[in-house]
C-alpha cells in the first residue's frame, strides 16, 4: 500500500503514530495524495509525501482521554489541536534530521506539519495537497466508518456533516470531486 520509498520513513514514525488510529488514518492519506498528486505535476512528490507520512505525529504526545476534545465536530480544545501540530513539527524534523532528508526540503515539510489543520490559508500547492489529502480521509470507507463512531453520529448525521463540509475543508477541486465520489458510495453502501 505504501511505496517503498516511503516505508522505511512510515516504520519509523509508526512508534508515534499507534494513537488515535493514526497509523491506519496515515496510510489512507498517503492514498488520498497519490490520486491528488497525479492531477496536480506542479506539486513536489517528496515533500507532499513525507509531509503526509509525519503529519500525525504528534498526536502521540496529546493524552489519548483528552484527545476527543481536540478535534471533529465536538472540539472544545484549540489548544491541543495546536500541540499536535507544534509537536509534530517537532518529531518530524528530529526524525528527518536522522534520516539525513534534504534540508531545504525539510524546512518546508516542517512548516506544513505545523499549521496542517489551523492554518488558515495555504503556504503553496504541496501544503494544499497535504491538507486535502488528511482531510479527504473523513470520506473514505476506513476514514468514514472510525469518526461516525468516535464522533457518536448516526450514519444520516454523519453523511450530512460531511456533505456540508465540502467546500470549506477542501481547497483543489480534485479534492472535492473526490469527496462528492466518496460521499456518494458511502451513501449507496448504507442503504443497500
Ligand atoms: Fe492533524
Ligand atoms: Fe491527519
Amino acid at each position: 500500500m505504501i511505496d517503498e520509498r516511503y516505508r522505511h520513513l512510515y516504520l519509523r514514525a509508526l512508534p508515534y503514530l499507534n494513537t488515535r488510529f493514526n497509523d491506519i488514518h496515515t496510510l489512507v492519506a498517503y492514498k488520498q495524495a497519490k490520486r491528488l498528486l497525479a492531477c496536480y505535476p506542479d506539486a513536489d512528490e517528496s515533500v507532499v509525501l513525507t509531509a503526509v507520512v509525519l503529519h500525525d505525529v504528534g498526536w502521540k504526545m496529546v493524552l489519548e482521554s483528552e484527545q476527543p476534545t481536540a478535534f471533529g465536530p465536538n472540539m472544545s480544545n484549540p489548544f491541543l489541536q495546536r500541540l499536535h501540530e507544534t509537536e509534530g513539527a517537532r518529531i518530524a524534523a528530529d526524525i528527518l534530521s536522522e534520516l539525513d532528508f534534504e534540508s531545504a526540503k525539510l524546512d518546508e515539510v516542517v512548516a506544513i506539519i505545523d499549521g496542517h489543520d489551523t492554518r488558515a490559508v495555504p503556504l503553496s500547492t504541496n501544503d494544499r495537497l497535504v491538507r486535502d489529502a488528511d482531510r479527504l480521509w473523513r470520506f473514505t470507507p476506513a476514514g468514514a466508518r472510525i469518526d461516525a463512531q468516535r464522533f457518536g453520529m448516526k450514519p444520516v448525521e454523519h453523511f450530512a456533516w460531511l456533505e456540508a463540509g465540502i467546500d470549506s475543508w477542501l481547497s483543489t477541486s480534485e479534492a472535492k470531486r473526490l469527496a462528492h465520489e466518496y460521499l456518494a458510495e458511502a451513501r449507496r453502501h448504507a442503504t443497500r
